[in-house]
């Protein structure tokens, strides 16, 4: 996939033919988190990276998507002085783990060409295997990275290698282990062998998809005593577009019609999605857990194909998930009207996002 092949497709995408492609949203979603994240916070968890005291480092990368969050590390040099990287990536959804691995091998040669790459097994051979003809998700992993491949015995279905991409990548001072696995993080997370496996836990646009506290819970278990947390892009209860006219009123009842619906409204689960930024900050607060934080606004025009992709997303999202619950002409004109400034290319799109990051140490437990 070269890089005009990858323009072309965000070129011939309009609001007219639009079709939700979650790798190409994500792919779209890459540049806008780069200029997003909270810089002290990025630089904090760089410094705590730093200052492991060791080669070999193990990461995990839950709800990994394509992998831009290895791209944003190898591009900040985070991992530069580690000779050798253990990189966990770990996605339930299918689509986006088979596009990534093309997607990684094609930035990482043109964007790092120091690195040789050497694949341990080419998608269309786990295409070709049967499970993908006859299941859409993967529901468990049979890879120890401790002892490279494993087949776990007790789980029949879906317990192989076949679950997993595997890249090598070599430089003179560096090798880089990445296994993306195609599961369900909690699924992983009862896998015993990674338990206090990692010695950082990544997680960037994805606690506001669950039930924040248990999910943190079960992703610092996966962390070593005095293991490093980064979770970036928590969206945390506001967004607005620009320009600003006469829908203000308009766009404030589509707002909180959207947070309801994140927020679960419907099905009484009644959470707090739309506040995930705050959640973590007072989860981690309760925990006395040390850590840095701070606003990651999503600030997003139409100054080229890709931003104009995330916004029609972002656009299709919002009227899907409000149209039943702000009835008729209201709606209609708000989306007629913002529509009609995408195509203009004069829309814009604001998001706050909440970026966290600190070291877990394993008293945590104790200083609830
Ligand atoms: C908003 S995307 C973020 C992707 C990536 N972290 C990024 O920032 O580009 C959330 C990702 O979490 C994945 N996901 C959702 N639930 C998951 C689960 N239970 N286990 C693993 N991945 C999950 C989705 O498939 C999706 O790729």
């Amino acid at each position: 996939m070269s890089p005009n092949e990858v323009d072309k497709w965000f070129e011939l995408q309009s609001l007219q033919s639009f079709q939700f492609c979650y790798p190409r949203y994500l792919q779209a979603k890459a540049p806008i988190d780069k200029k997003a994240f909270h810089k002290d916070t990025w630089d904090h968890m760089s410094t705590l990276v730093n200052s492991l005291s060791k080669k070999t480092i193990r990461l995990l990368d839950v709800g990994a998507g394509i992998g831009s969050m290895f791209l944003h590390l190898l591009e900040g040099q985070v991992l530069n002085k580690f000779s050798s990287i253990e990189y966990v990536l770990i996605d339930s959804n299918v689509e986006n783990w088979l596009f990534a691995i093309d997607w990684l091998i094609s930035e990482i040669k043109q964007r790092f060409p120091h690195y040789s790459i050497l694949q341990k097994m080419p998608v269309e051979e786990i295409l070709s295997t049967d499970r993908f003809h006859t299941t859409q998700t993967i529901e468990y992993l049979s890879v120890d990275p401790r002892n490279s491949v494993h087949v776990d015995q007790g789980k029949s279905e879906g317990l192989s290698e076949k679950n997993c991409l595997e890249l090598q990548l070599s430089s003179e001072v560096q090798n880089i282990f990445l296994r993306f696995y195609c599961g369900d993080i909690v699924h992983f997370s009862q896998l015993t062998h990674f338990r206090g496996y990692f010695d950082v836990v990544i997680a960037a646009a994805f606690l506001d998809l669950y039930d924040c506290s248990s999910m943190i819970e079960t992703l610092f278990n996966l962390l070593q005593n005095s293991g490093i947390f980064y979770f970036p892009i928590n969206y945390d209860g506001e967004m607005s577009f620009s320009p600003k006219g006469s829908e203000q009123p308009m766009e404030s009842q589509v707002t909180k019609a959207y947070h309801a619906v994140m927020d679960g409204i419907e099905s009484n689960e009644q959470s707090q999605h739309s506040q995930s930024g705050q959640c973590v900050l007072r989860i981690c607060k309760d925990r006395a857990i040390d850590m840095k934080h701070g606003d990651a606004w999503w600030n997003v025009g139409c100054e080229d194909p890709k931003s104009k992709y995330f916004l029609m997303c972002i656009l299709r999202f919002i009227k899907d998930s409000t149209k039943h619950l702000v009835k008729g002409p209201v709606l209609d004109s708000y989306f007629f009207l913002r529509e009609q400034q995408l195509n203009q290319n004069v829309l814009r799109y604001f998001a706050k996002n909440m970026d966290c990051c600190g070291k877990v140490h394993f008293n945590w437990f104790t200083a609830i």
